[in-house]
């Protein structure tokens, strides 16, 4: 019953696409939803100009950047990123006129490289063993050695977590009048559950519960990071978080196909790891509204042949090739 349901009929006017990120909708899950008095909304970062929430973060680096005069067109943006933020970075400075230069895992799938290739990002590759740790060493190593670039280190910059507390957090606030029990986002660089977290604790107090999803150590899921692996990103206060529960890769891929096949909700797979806690923080619960974000869609992803493989057969996928 959209009609229902106070959502503007359009996702609003803008002068370009890098002004029309945002303003994403909130989708209710009513099949996922196990009881009847607690609704499950889906905040559906996927639908920005990129296909993933971080644009917006792109987004507040490059003009907060801007504001402070740390950069001029033509300059050279270096940034570690295990993906999303880098092609979103890559949109943003096509667009803008600076260049872009990613450090990011050899191991991630094939569509990010292309996906970045295609807004013309130069990309160098860290060892994929070492996962996203590995690619910030290299880029802080590269930093440390060539001060014309400009690195904005979404691990440790405050517009990260900012373009959440004013961009995501009140939209949600606004879609659900302020009526939010808990709020459910997955553990990456902790800019959505520091931003979003902090604004809706200011709003609401400790009516509102902040849950993060994280992996468990030595079990990637693509975007996500287990704090036990020794690098705590300097944006997180653990103590706006209520709770930290942890996911397995292989909850993680199954409720990933559950969002497509129950509610026609194609995204990647650490926002079928923030769904399966989402899910079980409603089965705790006798009533309320609780928030997830679906951090990307699975157009990345496509490459693994998780959405065509019946879930049964799930285990047999090699996830290491291509979180
Ligand atoms: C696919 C995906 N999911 C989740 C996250 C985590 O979000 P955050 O960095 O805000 O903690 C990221 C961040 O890189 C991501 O790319």
């Amino acid at each position: 019953m959209a009609q229902d349901l106070r959502n503007r009929p359009c996702g609003g006017r803008y002068g370009d696409i890098v002004q029309a990120i945002g303003n994403t909708p909130l989708v209710e899950l009513k099949r996922l939803s196990p009881k009847p008095g607690v609704r499950l909304w889906a905040k559906m970062e996927s639908r920005n100009p990129t296909g993933s929430v971080k644009d917006r973060v792109a987004r507040a680096l490059i003009e907060d950047a801007e504001e402070k005069g740390a950069i001029r067109p033509g300059q050279t943006i270096l940034e570690p990123t295990s993906g999303n933020t880098g092609i979103s970075l890559a949109m943003i400075c096509s667009r803008k006129g600076y260049k872009l230069k990613v450090v990011m895992p050899d191991n991630v799938t094939p569509e990010r490289t292309q996906l970045l290739r295609m807004y013309g990002a130069e990309i160098v590759y860290s060892p994929g063993h070492l996962g996203s740790n590995g690619a910030v060493e290299l880029a802080l190593k590269m930093a440390s050695e060539d001060s014309s670039y400009y690195m904005p280190y979404q691990y440790g910059n405050a517009a990260n977590p900012g373009a959440h507390y004013n961009g995501t957090a009140p939209e949600i606030l606004e879609e659900l009048d302020g009526e939010i029990a808990a709020f459910v986002a997955g553990l990456g660089t902790g800019g959505t559950l520091m931003g979003v977290g902090r604004r809706l604790r200011e709003e609401l107090g400790d009516a509102v519960k902040i849950v993060a999803a994280e992996p468990m150590q030595g079990e990637p899921v693509q975007g996500l990071r287990s704090l036990d692996d020794g690098f705590i990103p300097p944006i997180i206060d653990l103590s706006l978080l209520d709770r930290k529960i942890f996911v397995t890769n292989h909850d993680a891929i199954v409720w990933t196909k559950k969002l497509l096949e129950e509610e026609g909700i194609f995204a990647g797979v650490s926002t079928g790891a923030i769904a399966s806690i989402a899910v079980r923080i409603a089965k705790e619960m006798d009533e309320g509204n609780i928030v997830f974000i679906v951090c990307d869609d699975g157009t990345k992803y496509l490459s693994s042949g998780l959405y065509t493989t019946p879930v049964e057969e799930l285990e047999n996928l090699d996830t290491t090739v291509w979180w």
